[in-house]
């Protein structure tokens, strides 16, 4: 498999709202970024990816952007941006920029331009009459993700328009030429500027197929076939892989409902490949039934088989992404580990997911084991998507308003949003002003200043297990994965194999409570030297809650 300087990144996720707060506003800001450079190299990673920085609204947060070409004025400016981006350049990091064109914000001079029937702007979106005798009925009956209907009346268009995310967030249409050299020209743009790549926000929806009534089973994504994928994705996309073609940068697509079968047609390596890498869901749902408000409890063979199946479905033709928190997910601790084995689990997860072949994510407070937010009432939460999930769960009557509550509390993105936890001063040391949302009531115990200080911290562990993917990169990020243990509900064990026989092995107790370890003995060759563990000394008889293991074993000579 070829190598590229992309594959072997570790990428640090920033969410700029919540990461660090430079000017006193209490909102995170490029400046708050900035200051962090030196700490974000030192965690090892080469790489950060910016959730959007954009002039937007904040309708949802960033992903509605009313201005590709400049900076949301409460983040900084153009020159804040500019000098992070050197400084990380001057560090050896690359910077990836979100690049979210499957919709904009209503408020984009475009939408409004588009509303008011301006020639040229008339079709930059997908509007559609009403039907009925009224002109009122919605288009056809697809859903949108933030559930509820697809299609938002426009008075002065006296039209419709889809959105598939928020109402503020109508889709562009891709179908337009001119939409197409829109898009390619604010690529160009960040490309130009000195970027290194783009996270390409619910790529895989761009193209849609027009659709009535349709026999789509789950109600809540009722549309979905029509676009995901929709007809000319492949054509459309591969037209924006041409502009990136000129610079040495890449295209990570986020793609949902995405599996490894499908994911092929994107990014097989090749001259029809148009994504490099893919965001893919399926092992974020070991917990839950597709999506995280419908809980399960975990289920370990779940999450094998989805790793099983990526890893192996990939290997030598395609390449995948690893991560385990992002800005849309809850903390995984909270998911996937225990509150109660917080350091034990951080570093058992940790171990989990890093050895794998992939370029590999790290989220912003993840490195310090932060939790989910324990959420009391209603007014906890601010993220459009949340109060959606509590309307649709209502409207179900399957659920008691405590459940309700309780769902959404597990799976609310807000979790993952709260203040990033610096120090045990005040606001947890992310402003000096009131911060523009929660945080966490942990603060104290779980920050950086004291993970910093901390030898057996996660943070530290971290560093550990990203210097060693690096330094053991044949095995680690390029080898073989050859699962251990495969039907064990307790233990996750798995070998990477390099070309020359090479082999690193993992072995992680994921269960809370101590189990034997003579099965994971068998998975250990001899002579094979310890790399790293999350508790002191080597594999005893027993493995303690969380307890893992990474070993080398070099190629026989
Ligand atoms: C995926 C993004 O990660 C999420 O935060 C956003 O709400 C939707 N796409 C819509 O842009």
């Amino acid at each position: 498999m070829e190598r590229k300087w992309f594959k072997e990144l570790s990428v640090y996720q920033i969410w700029p709202r919540s990461f660090c707060d430079g000017n006193g506003d209490g909102v995170g800001d490029l400046k708050g970024v900035l200051g962090k450079l030196d700490y974000i190299k030192s965690l090892g990673v080469d790489a950060i990816w910016f959730s959007p920085v954009y002039v937007s609204p904040q309708n949802d947060y960033g992903y509605d952007i009313a201005d590709y070409y400049n900076i949301n004025p409460e983040y900084g400016t153009m020159e804040d941006f500019k000098a992070i981006l050197d400084g990380a350049h001057a560090r050896g990091m690359k910077i990836i920029m979100d690049l979210v064109v499957n919709h904009t914000s209503n408020e984009h001079e475009w939408f409004k331009k588009s509303a008011a029937k301006d020639p040229k702007y008339k079709d930059y979106y997908i509007w559609r009459p009403g039907r009925g005798k009224d002109g009122k009925k919605f288009p056809n009956n697809w859903m949108s993700t933030f559930p509820g209907n697809a299609w938002e009346w426009n008075e002065e268009r006296g039209e419709y328009y889809l959105h598939l995310f928020a109402v503020e967030q109508p889709d562009l249409n891709h179908d337009n030429p001119a939409v197409r050299e829109e898009v390619k020209k604010v690529m160009r743009f960040w490309l130009d500027m000195g970027v290194d790549g783009f996270r390409e926000d619910v790529i895989t929806y761009i193209s849609k197929r027009e659709g009535l009534p349709n026999g789509f089973p789950i109600p809540v994504m009722r549309g979905m076939e029509h676009y995901s994928p929709g007809p000319n994705i492949h054509k459309y996309l591969m037209e924006y892989r041409q502009v990136v073609k000129d610079y040495d940068a890449f295209q990570l697509g986020e793609a949902p409902m995405m599996t490894p079968e499908n994911a092929l047609k994107y990014i097989t390596e090749g001259k029809d490949q148009q994504l490099d890498m893919m965001f893919q869901f399926q092992h974020m749902e070991a917990d839950c039934f597709m999506t995280s408000y419908l809980r399960t409890k975990f289920n370990l063979r779940k999450l094998k088989k989805v790793y099983r199946n990526w890893q192996h479905k990939l290997y030598g033709v395609a390449w995948n992404t690893n991560y385990l928190e992002n800005h849309d997910q809850p903390r995984v601790i909270s998911r996937y580990g225990s509150e109660k084995f917080r350091v034990e689990s951080g570093k058992a997860l940790a171990t989990l997911y890093t050895f794998m072949s992939g370029t590999h994510f790290v989220y912003q407070g993840q490195e310090i084991g932060m939790l989910d937010y324990p959420f009391k009432s209603w007014d906890d939460f601010v993220d459009v998507a949340t109060f959606c999930a509590k309307d649709i769960m209502e409207k179900t009557h399957l659920f008691s308003a405590k459940k309700v509550f309780e769902n959404c509390a597990y799976a609310a993105r807000d979790n993952a949003r709260t203040c990033m936890q610096w120090s045990a001063d005040a606001n947890a040391g992310f402003t000096t002003g009131k911060p523009w949302f929660h945080v966490n009531p942990n603060y104290k115990e779980i920050n950086v200043e004291a993970a910093e200080k901390d030898p057996d911290s996660i943070l530290h562990y971290y560093r550990a297990v990203i210097a060693l993917r690096k330094q053991y990169k044949d095995t680690a990020i390029y080898g073989r994965y050859v699962e251990k243990l495969a039907g064990s509900k307790k233990i996750f064990a798995y070998d990477k194999v390099a070309d020359d026989g090479s082999v690193l092995t993992v072995v992680i107790n994921m269960t809370d409570k101590p189990v034997s370890a003579a099965a994971a003995k068998k998975c250990v060759p001899d002579g094979a030297k310890h790399l790293i563990s999350n508790y002191k000394g080597f594999m005893a008889d027993e493995l303690k809650p969380y307890e893992a293991h990474v070993w080398y074993t070099a190629k026989k000579q």
